[in-house]
């Protein structure tokens, strides 16, 4: 089973979308488990302080390494990967999540505030991890996007093992366009092709649209593809 553990301090946003679906059903038939651990749980005052001013000035607060060390502490086991989301991580793509999903067990730890404490990042080993160069209020809403990029990937999550395959970037391609019935709508019909029951003639297509979309919407793939 794979083991997502996440620290937040607002535990109520999960499992949120996760519980969902095929997701939840994957996590009633023990395919997956989360474990939420609130951060302010391990905060030693009796204001139950997590958050402190940043030395040399600046705004914001800072999330506190001795309270984020001691929550992670009681419950990261040996060996685990632990990642800090935030928008200066490293980026978060579809070969991590692919690579993760063959672990038994990560930890991810959602900020607030402006950061957190860097000795805490540095002496738990904790790897930086941000989805895209935009600045959210937190890091709950980014935890929720690198597990369900995850999760897809488990073995008899998706039920067709093969629909997690086929798709945009596994091949480093943009997806073709897809449609179903009704054959004609709106006065448009499906293009002639998908009806031809030709698979190779259909697999061509497919991938000529592929690459059409991605020359024009993502030159940076684009480039990468023609490479190899
Ligand atoms: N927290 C705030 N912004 C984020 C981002 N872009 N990625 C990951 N975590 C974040």
């Amino acid at each position: 089973m794979f083991q997502a553990q996440v620290f937040t301090l607002y535990p109520e946003v999960f499992p949120g979308p996760l519980a969902k679906g095929l997701y939840g059903k994957a996590l009633s038939d023990k395919l997956w488990n989360l474990s939420v651990i609130n951060i302010r749980d391990s905060a030693t005052d009796k204001h139950k302080t997590v958050d402190d001013t940043p030395y040399g000035g600046g705004t914001g607060m800072l999330l506190k390494a001795d309270v984020l060390a001691k929550s992670l502490d009681k419950k990261v086991k040996k060996g685990e990967r632990v990642f800090y989301l935030t928008p200066k991580g490293k980026k978060f793509d579809q070969k991590l999540a692919q690579d993760l999903s063959k672990e038994k067990s990560i930890s991810l730890i959602c900020g607030h505030f402006e950061g957190v404490d860097e000795r805490v990042l540095t002496t738990r080993n904790i790897e930086e991890i941000s989805i895209g160069d935009y600045v959210l209020s937190g890091g709950e809403a980014a935890a929720l996007v690198v597990l369900d990029s995850i999760l897809r990937l488990l073995p008899g999550v998706l039920g067709n093992d093969k629909s997690s395959v086929d798709e945009t970037f596994e091949n480093g391609l943009l997806e073709y366009p897809q449609y179903t019935k009704p054959q004609i709508w709106e006065e448009k019909s499906v293009p002639d092709v998908l009806l031809s029951g030709d698979h190779n003639k259909i697999k061509d297509w497919r991938l000529s649209q592929s690459e059409a979309i991605t020359r024009d919407r993502r030159p940076d793939l684009w480039q990468k593809y023609k490479k190899n």
